[in-house]
């Protein structure tokens, strides 16, 4: 019998790339996805834990589904990922009608479970070892994640795709759950991570992109011989079909020259770098243990500006965190004026149990001024998107052609029909531009007339229209 399974993903690339896995292995099982908890006869939750917000909309969507849950008793009912190994039995006390509680260390175990349930034998929870529960070397095993297993239908386009190289994270900033949640770092052996680029890149796939906590830091040694980043990028450079190699999110200190001469001189490697600073106060840096100072964060982005010169930057902020006063703020306003970066995310301070910020400081600073700031840090980075955008008007940049924009998706399209299509430029920037749908997939040259803070738009530029087409005309005797 096909079952049917909804799934809803909330939470970072990571989380997308999980669930990705998941329907893999549960389509080999026979399972078919539906776009509606009301169709299923699964559904499952994959949850994030960074922000108490994604908790609460969890518990909410699980709220609506108790009065399903009591009219159709075998309805599967499963909360997977991060807030799965934060809460645990919690989950089933919060939400007594829950059958499954499955941690990020435990999704190749689903379909199993899923059985299990369907065949009475009552509630299922697997989790990993907490920090503190085993040596490390057990803690790590307990996290290990499953990777080959692939469903190139779960992606957001056929030819882009996620892979792992890095799981976990050790730098325990004191704002984080991740440590807690994804467990100890650990960095995935390159020759599993080159043998998963190239069936993806035989499967069509042309843009990849690397995924770690702090992607710059992966290391892997094995005989005596240490792979870094910048190696894993050389090799991946080799691929043929591969188009472009994009790496989030990397670590301010870890930003090594080396690294940033990779991305100069491999031509698959995207100029794009996601680096969060988090703050431009040193005490409130501090503060976060995040490792670094803000002159050290201003020496990595000059030292950005002058071996990647083309490099768009983005960063991470938090605002609102315990203690921060107006001028701490006032210094990361200054930071983000200066910086000039891409794209900034902002957040207000979510206080996670669990962390030492829970744990030893206090969440003093109002809602209201979290969000003012959040606003106010808003309103300085869209003017300087709009601002960094301008000198994009009349170049042409390289875009792959993603799909139809979010406004030609609202109307029906047919194959041979010109329609407003969307892409991205190596350095990560959002294009708008009229072409066939066919053009899905293709990299192509598209001339920027028009910009606002977030989406340049163009048109392609077509072959046989240049100057030399009518200077051959104009040539030619009457
Ligand atoms: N509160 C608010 N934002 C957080 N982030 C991580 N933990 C928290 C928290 N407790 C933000 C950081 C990180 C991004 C993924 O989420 O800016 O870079
Ligand atoms: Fe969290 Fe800090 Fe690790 Fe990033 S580096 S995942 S913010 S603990």
């Amino acid at each position: 019998m096909t079952r049917r399974l909804y799934i809803e993903t909330v939470g970072c690339q990571m989380n997308m790339l999980d669930s990705e896995l998941v329907v893999a292995s549960l389509r080999q099982r026979g399972y078919r996805l539906v776009d509606s908890p009301k169709r299923a006869d699964t559904i499952l939750f994959n949850t994030c834990s960074v922000r108490q917000h994604a908790e609460d909309k969890i518990y909410s969507a699980l709220g609506r589904l108790k009065h399903a849950k009591r009219h159709h008793p075998d309805k599967v009912i499963g909360v997977i990922g991060c807030m799965a190994q934060k809460d645990q039995h919690q989950i089933f006390e919060r939400a007594p009608y829950v059958d499954l509680v499955v941690g990020p260390g435990q999704l190749q175990q689903i379909p199993d479970l899923i059985e299990r349930v369907t065949l009475g034998a009552g509630r299922q929870i697997e989790v990993s070892l907490g920090r503190k529960d085993g040596t490390r070397e057990q803690i790590s095993r307990s996290h290990e994640s499953y990777d080959p297993l692939r469903d190139p239908t779960m992606r957001p386009t056929p030819f882009q795709a996620y892979v792992r190289i890095q799981i976990g994270c050790d730098k325990f900033c004191t704002y984080c759950i991740v440590p807690m949640v994804r467990g100890p770092e650990q960095g995935r052996p390159p020759e599993d991570i080159l043998a998963e680029a190239r069936i993806l890149v035989d499967q069509g796939t042309k843009e990849i992109t690397l995924l770690g906590q702090t992607v710059n830091s992966y290391r892997y040694t094995a005989h005596g011989k240490t792979t870094c980043l910048s190696n894993l990028l050389e090799s991946l450079q080799e691929i043929d079909g591969l188009d472009r190699i994009k790496f989030v999110t990397n670590y301010p200190k870890d930003m090594t020259d080396d690294l940033l001469d990779a991305v100069h001189d491999l031509s698959k490697v995207s100029p794009y770098l996601h680096v969060p600073a988090q703050s431009g106060s040193n005490r409130i840096l501090e503060r976060m243990k995040r490792g670094y100072t803000v002159e050290d964060y201003r020496d990595m982005m000059h030292r950005i500006r002058q071996r990647v010169p083309e490099a768009a930057v983005t960063s991470d902020f938090i605002v609102g965190f315990c203690s921060e006063t107006e001028n701490d703020f006032k210094q990361t306003i200054d930071l983000v004026r200066e910086c000039r970066f891409k794209n900034c995310f902002i957040f207000k301070y979510s206080e996670r149990p669990g962390t030492k910020g829970a744990e030893r400081m206090d969440d003093d600073v109002p809602e209201d001024v979290k969000k003012r700031r959040n606003n106010e840090l808003l309103a300085v980075q869209n003017e300087i998107c709009e601002e960094e955008n301008l000198k994009f008007l009349g170049q042409t940049v390289e875009v792959l052609v993603e799909g139809p924009s979010k406004a030609a998706r609202k109307q029906a399209s047919s194959e041979n029909v010109v329609e407003q299509l969307t892409g991205r430029t190596p350095s990560d920037h959002i294009a708008v531009f009229n072409g066939n749908a066919r053009l899905v997939g293709r990299i192509l040259p598209v001339r920027i007339y028009d910009v606002t803070p977030f989406t340049l738009f163009g048109d392609i530029v077509t072959d046989h229209v240049g100057p030399e087409v009518y200077g051959l005309e104009l040539a030619s005797p009457p």
